[in-house]
């Protein structure tokens, strides 16, 4: 079993550095996917209130034989719940679809800007944590006004940003914000959803020169930028391929071949519009 580091977050709390996101796996297939995740060595689960499968990762987390502190969950409010008692309302569910008395994580999903809620949303969230429902709160999809906005019209600072990111969608302006303001950086679509990226013959070359597949070269370039990533399989291969990357230091000129594949590719909603 591959050993995953913990990252520790800006209020004490770690959190391993690799999950397993479970964004489209359909619900009647959750449990079994978590199950065999958990199997394969992984000790941190991304759901959300959106993904309409929180009861499978909880019925997982219940047959997996492992305690509760075990396993980091995360799970995210939906984007028609914000507001302050809406968001305590929907948390409570959440717990009871999961089974759970707290959550290790809980984020808002997208800032929704236009809907100018978030900073209401947010002192539920400050609510939350000091009731102990979650363990660590934080937020998903913000951009740097967003966060701003959090600095200056509430106490708690985030202690992690879940953003899109990976080769095509670097994300060097939020991640210096992250490092000033010991914001942990969470990636999501680590992979860009598996697809063109991962044949690009840069991404490919390096694989071979590191005896690797594209998915792990890709998933040690986050690393060594210190992200926290929840790659999503339900390819079991796959599944432990994802946790097989730690051997792997990529050099500095492989790093700079990194940097040019840069090009602003989104392969989801801008949070400035989205929700
Ligand atoms: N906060 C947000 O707004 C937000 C948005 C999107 C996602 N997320 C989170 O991020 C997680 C991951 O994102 P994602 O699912 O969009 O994208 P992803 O993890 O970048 O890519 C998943 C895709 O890549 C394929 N894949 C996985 N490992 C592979 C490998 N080793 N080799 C080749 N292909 C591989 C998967 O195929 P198979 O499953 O068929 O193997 C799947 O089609 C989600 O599950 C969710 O938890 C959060």
């Amino acid at each position: 079993m591959s050993h995953v580091p913990n990252i520790r977050l800006n209020n004490g709390v770690e959190i391993p550095q690799i999950g397993y996101g479970v964004f489209q796996i359909e619900p009647d297939r959750t449990a079994d996917a978590v199950r065999d995740a958990l199997e394969a060595g992984y000790r941190h689960i991304d759901t959300a209130q959106g993904y309409g499968n929180e009861e499978g990762v909880g019925q997982a987390l219940r047959d997996c034989g492992l305690s509760r502190d075990e396993v980091f969950v995360t799970t995210k409010l939906n984007n028609d719940r914000h507001g302050y008692d809406e968001a305590i309302t929907a948390l409570d569910e959440s717990l009871q679809r999961l089974g759970l008395d707290h959550v290790d994580l809980f984020l808002i999903h997208w800032p929704r800007p236009k809907s100018d809620r978030f900073v209401e949303t947010w002192k539920a969230f400050e609510k939350i944590a000091s009731d102990g429902k979650a363990r660590a709160i934080g937020v998903s999809n913000f951009r740097v006004p967003d966060l701003d906005r959090l600095a200056a019209e509430t106490s708690t600072v985030p202690a992690l940003n879940q953003i899109e990111l990976h080769p095509w969608l670097p994300q060097d302006e939020l991640r210096a914000y992250h490092r000033e303001h010991g914001i942990a950086t969470e990636a999501w679509s680590p992979l860009a959803k598996g697809g063109d990226l991962l044949s690009d013959e840069r991404i490919v070359g390096l694989a071979e020169k590191y005896g690797k597949t594209p998915a792990q070269i890709v998933l040690a370039w986050h690393l060594q930028l210190g992200n926290i990533v929840i790659p999503k399989s339900v390819t079991p291969t796959r599944v432990r391929e994802n946790l097989d990357v730690f051997d792997v230091e990529l050099s500095d000129d492989d790093l700079a071949t990194f940097a040019e594949l840069e090009n602003g590719t989104r392969t989801g909603p801008d949070p400035s519009n989205f929700g």
